[in-house]
Formats: structure tokens, C-alpha cells, sequence
């Protein structure tokens, strides 16, 4: 890596205590679909300026995190400590191998920071050692007293946020020498080594998820940021034929019968694809994969699912949700479920929260129900990005 280089460290290794909910910390709960923490990280996969970005974790995290990252570039997480501090510390000694010129430490739960709060970081350390973004304080702050309260004058008080930004070998260097100290932030361990700082102004809504409500506003936001919803719809039909096992939905199943098909006729992704490329109005999976065109014999029908999604992106969108129902009298899929759920979440690279996979019988009905093949309905809640 150049010695003018840029890089990123997330910090994401806390509990999220004053934000309970469920069993994750809540840098892993979702936001319209996504991650806070994956919202975090791809604002600085986007920017131009950042040159490899490192993310602190907790001991236990590490499933998550795999989940939250699928598909993106990232370099291998490390194992923060106890405090937000030594969190930052640990982050800071896994880059120095690397040699940056400057480094953006940012919480990985602001899952809103923009593009132009990032570029003014940087653009603010062509001055200075380090750089934070600030704000003013509107409400009244009222400092509680033994007894009573008294008013603090707030036109002096600013908020700080992070991404802050800092000379790598300086708040290095800080942060080794003043690890007894206790600090919420960077800039406080930067100031304390007396560098040079600028003010950059900050962002209303670059809010820290801390609590509970603060993830109720966020989610109002995400929801709105992410643009036009739609949705598809897709089925299919395989007829079973001889063989001894079958792909659904992914995974290989040992069965008495194989599925006849063109590729490996896994009735569920092709259904799912269907859906898919219907959510942006774009054909049906015969149009890309032509069954008469002898290239996609035999093939997984992952590949054909995986267009669908590249498709999507193409268009600025993300595909946030999928419910797939398998229609047949044997296999038992319930046994299959899980795993085809991170199967198709892989695929996606989403989060298996997103994927759902249901499973019916026809009563003994017709011929699914008397067991001449299986047959798949699906359908894909995508969004479209506002362009
Ligand atoms: N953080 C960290 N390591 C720690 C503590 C905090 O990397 N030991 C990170 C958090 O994951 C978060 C950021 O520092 O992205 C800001 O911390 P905070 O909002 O306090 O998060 P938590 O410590 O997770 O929350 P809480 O204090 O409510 O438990
Ligand atoms: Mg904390």
C-alpha cells in the first residue's frame, strides 16, 4: 500500500447493551433488509479515497459478521477488547503493517455517514493531524445538582461524530501512550497528544444507534432512502425422472427419483429467478438461458439466479426480500429448510433472515399430488434506488 493512502477502521466489537433486542448486538440488526453494520461499511467500500477497510469484532461475532460482509471485499476482521478504546487500539496495530498515511475510525453503529461527510474528513486532514465533524446543541441542557438542576449554556457545546480522521502514525503513537486514559472517542486521545485538529460539521443524520428509539427513527429513514419497492412473482414445474437424487433450492437431496430439466432442473432457483428478473420487468429465465442454447445443459441453476441479481445491481437496486414455497409430496424439504435458506442467501448475498422457504403438499391432489413432480411458486421484494 502507497504512504498516501487512506484507510478505514470500523469499529463494531460492542454489546450493544442500551439497545436490547433478541440475541445479536445491534450493529447486526436490520435496517430495511441490511445490517446497520453493512450499511456502515458500504459507504466506505464507495468512496473513492478508501484504500482498504479493517473491521474490530466481538469474540462471538464472527458468524455474523460473515453474514453481514457476504460479498464484499473486505479485509479479515480482528478480535477488539473490552472497551470502544482498546477496540480502536487492536484496530489500529492490525493496519500498521500495511503503512497508512491516514486513517477514518468510524462506529459501526452510523450506519448513515454520506459520501460528503467522508470526503470532507479527508479533504479537513490536508491541515491538520486529525479531523472530526462536530455539531451544535439545540435543547436546552439542564446538569443535575444535588439538588435541583442548573442550566449549562449550550452555544459552546458541540456534538462530536465520527468518521474522524488522523495522521495513522500519530494517533498510533497516542493511543499506545495513552491507553490509561478513558475515552469515548479519538479525538480525545488526539487532543490529550496535542495534535492538530480540524472542525468539520457533522450530520444530523449520521446519528449513533444507542437505544431502542433511536432504531425506530432509523428504520423510518432506511426505509426511505432505499427507494421504489417492488415485487415479482415466479413458478416452475420439473417432472421427476430416474436418478437417485435431486437439486432444490440449492442443496442436493438423496431421493429415489431425479428431476428432468435442462440444467439441473432445481425447480426452486428457477422459480426464484423468475421472480427476480420479473421485480425489474426483465424477461423470464428462458430469455436468458435459452434451453435450446446446448451451453447451459447440466448446469447449477445458482448461475442463473445469480444473473437475476447482477441484473438488479445493474439497475441500482438490491433484492431485499425472497419467499419461495416448494409444492410436492416427497422430499420432506422441512429437514432441508435451513440450509437452503443460507444456500439462497449465499447466492444473494443477503442476509438468511431475508430468505424464506415454505413447503405444501397438494393433498394427494392432481399430479404433484400423486407424485409425477414438484413444483415451485416464489416471489422477490426488490428495491430500485432513486436515481
Ligand atoms: N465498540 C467496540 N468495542 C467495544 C465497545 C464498543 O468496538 N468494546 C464499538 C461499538 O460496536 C460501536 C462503537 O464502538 O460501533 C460505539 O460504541 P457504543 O455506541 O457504546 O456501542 P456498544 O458498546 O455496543 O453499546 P452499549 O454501550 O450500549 O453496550
Ligand atoms: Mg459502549
Amino acid at each position: 500500500m502507497s504512504n498516501s493512502s487512506t484507510v478505514a477502521l470500523i469499529v463494531a466489537a460492542g454489546r450493544g447493551e442500551r439497545a436490547p433486542n433478541g440475541s445479536k448486538p445491534k450493529q447486526y440488526r436490520l435496517l430495511a433488509g441490511k445490517p446497520v453494520l453493512r450499511w456502515a461499511i458500504e459507504a466506505f467500500v464507495q468512496n473513492q479515497m478508501v484504500g482498504l477497510i479493517q473491521v474490530v469484532i466481538g469474540a462471538d461475532d464472527r458468524f455474523h459478521y460473515d453474514e453481514t460482509t457476504r460479498g464484499i471485499n473486505l479485509c479479515e476482521p480482528i478480535v477488539g477488547g473490552v472497551t470502544r478504546q482498546e477496540s480502536v487500539l487492536i484496530g489500529l496495530e492490525a493496519l500498521k503493517e500495511q503503512k497508512p498515511n491516514k486513517v477514518l475510525i468510524h462506529d459501526g453503529a452510523r450506519p448513515f455517514v454520506s459520501q460528503a461527510l467522508i470526503q470532507r474528513v479527508v479533504s479537513a486532514l490536508d491541515t491538520a493531524e486529525a479531523a472530526v465533524p462536530l455539531l451544535p446543541v439545540s435543547d436546552t441542557i439542564r446538569r443535575k445538582k444535588k439538588s435541583g438542576y442548573e442550566i449549562v449554556a449550550r452555544e459552546d457545546l458541540r456534538r462530536a461524530q465520527t468518521p474522524q480522521g488522523f495522521s495513522f502514525e500519530r494517533i498510533l503513537a497516542a493511543h499506545r501512550k495513552l491507553h490509561d486514559l478513558t475515552a469515548t472517542d479519538d479525538m480525545i486521545i488526539a487532543e490529550k497528544a496535542g495534535m492538530t485538529i480540524n472542525d468539520v460539521v457533522g450530520e444530523e443524520g449520521n446519528f449513533k444507534l444507542t437505544n431502542n428509539q433511536d432504531f425506530k427513527l432509523a428504520e423510518m429513514i432506511s426505509t426511505n432512502t432505499l427507494g421504489e419497492v417492488r415485487t415479482g412473482t415466479g413458478f416452475d414445474v420439473h417432472e421427476f425422472s430416474s436418478g437417485e437424487y435431486i437439486w432444490l433450492c440449492g442443496v442436493r437431496i438423496p431421493h429415489q427419483m431425479g428431476l428432468k430439466g435442462h440444467s439441473d432442473a432445481d425447480v426452486g432457483l428457477h422459480a426464484l429467478t423468475d421472480a427476480i428478473l420479473g421485480s425489474i420487468c426483465a424477461g423470464d429465465i428462458g430469455v436468458h438461458f435459452p434451453p435450446t442454447d446446448p451451453q447451459w445443459r447440466g448446469v447449477p441453476s445458482h448461475i442463473f439466479l445469480a444473473k437475476a441479481v447482477t441484473l438488479v445491481r445493474e439497475r441500482g437496486g438490491d433484492v431485499v426480500h425472497v419467499d419461495v414455497t416448494l409444492i410436492c409430496e416427497q422430499p420432506k424439504v422441512s429437514v432441508y429448510r435451513n440450509e437452503m435458506r443460507r444456500k439462497i442467501a449465499q447466492i444473494l448475498d443477503i442476509n438468511s433472515d431475508c430468505v424464506s422457504v415454505k413447503a405444501t403438499t397438494t393433498d394427494g391432489l392432481g399430479t404433484i399430488g400423486r407424485g409425477e413432480g414438484i413444483a415451485a411458486q416464489a416471489i422477490a421484494t426488490t428495491r430500485l434506488r432513486a436515481t
